[in-house]
């Protein structure tokens, strides 16, 4: 029998979750984002659940191939654009559209050779300083593309550095909007906290902080929804998913495999942490962090056994964790261990919970779920 550990891709909470990014941007086209593997997800197991985006948003030329392979002849976008002249070929032969945020892509573009002119989102560096044209060199940039042959629409683009903090993103807003104003061209700007966060009319954000407030306008044609697509909330602990009406996209669930009776003065695991102060039984859970699971989750980690909520106990190790069974006596081996996701019945144990015990984010879990653990597709 294989270890019990395995994860579940939930199609439904995809869905479910890619409908809230459409209801908080209601005028907007939604680019699902499936860069990372789908955030370790697998492209292939959330194309069913997210194939009711308008596009894919991704970054490796690989992974736009495989979009095309499941049979999607909607936009793809390269976030980061091109890497070489070479990839370019490989644009057009895919028709994938691709952001162009330094002067040596336009460089690459103008020797171009193609029948089919290229879609390109032309990126500012609005405040972020990754990628992108700073405001002053945006101008130009865009008429050099303008002047192409090899182009065919520009869209603009900006990236936010603090949608999901107290900064926002007015003075990045104030920048893109003031190099742009007369530029024709579609608008994308917003990441998933930028979409739930700085939407028209949302309550839930202390109204001095909204960041529209000011009377500046946010066009945005084209929404860039990651994080909020696989059930996490983008500004969590702000908020959690719940509030955002969000669901996991991802469970790792496993079972006990041995149980411990400790007593009084008895240590758990490497580095004895952990030390019982009355007689507790433990379980000891097949997880590790060879299975993705966060090694720096101290003792207290939440866990749900048979759906009820309880804590870790002492260091994860590479390939089992312990948790505390007192909240469930009747639990022994083969008992359910949800890490993160659905739990039985209607539990749920949201994967922010965890990273914020890990001392790390969502994002980082899902894009480590290890390659040995076993992944199936639910409902
Ligand atoms: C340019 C760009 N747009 C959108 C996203 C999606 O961000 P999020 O997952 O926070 O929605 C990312 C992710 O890092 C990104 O780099």
């Amino acid at each position: 029998m294989p270890r019990p550990i395995e994860a579940l891709i939930h199609t439904s909470a995809l869905s479910g979750n890619l409908a809230r990014a459409r209801a908080a941007a209601p005028d907007a086209r939604v680019w699902a984002v499936v860069k990372a593997n789908a955030y370790g997800h697998g492209i292939e197991r959330v194309f069913e659940g997210l194939r009711g985006a308008d596009g894919f948003a991704l970054l490796d030329l690989a992974e736009g191939e495989r979009v095309r392979k499941l049979g999607w002849r909607g936009p793809v976008l390269l976030l980061e654009g091109c890497f070489e002249p070479r990839d370019l070929e490989s644009c057009s032969r895919l028709n994938l559209w691709h952001v162009v945020h330094c002067a040596e892509q336009i460089d690459w573009l103008a020797a171009h050779k193609t029948h089919q002119p290229h879609r390109v989102f032309l990126k500012m560096n609005s405040g972020m300083n990754r990628l992108g044209f700073r405001p002053e060199a945006f101008r130009s940039a865009w008429a050099r593309l303008n002047a192409l042959p090899q182009v065919d629409e520009i869209s603009l683009m900006t990236h936010f550095s603090d949608a999901d903090g107290a900064r926002g993103i007015t003075h990045q807003l104030a920048a893109f909007d003031d190099a742009t104003r007369d530029l024709p061209g579609e608008r994308s700007l917003s990441n998933s906290a930028a979409t739930l966060r700085h939407a028209p009319g949302v309550a839930a954000v202390d109204p001095r902080r909204f960041d529209r407030a000011d009377g500046m306008q946010m066009r945005n044609d084209w929404v860039r929804a990651g994080i909020l697509c696989y059930g996490s909330a983008p500004d969590f602990p702000a908020h959690d998913i719940r509030h955002w009406g969000l669901q996991p996209t991802m469970t790792l669930r496993s079972r006990l495999i041995a149980v411990q009776q400790l007593q009084p003065g008895d240590t758990v695991g490497y580095g004895s942490s952990y030390t019982a102060t009355g007689p507790q039984r433990i379980g000891i859970v097949a997880c590790g962090y060879a299975d993705g699971y966060p090694r720096h989750c101290g003792t207290d980690t939440p866990v749900l056994l048979d759906g009820v909520r309880t804590g870790t106990v002492g260091r994860v190790s590479m390939d089992m964790l312990a948790v505390d069974l007192t909240p469930v006596p009747a639990a022994g081996i083969g008992s359910e261990v949800t890490l993160w996701g659905h739990g039985p019945g209607d539990t749920v144990l949201a994967i922010d919970d965890v990273a914020r015990a890990g001392g790390t984010i969502a994002y980082e879990l899902m894009c480590a779920l290890a390659l040995r653990v076993p992944v199936s597709v639910s409902e």
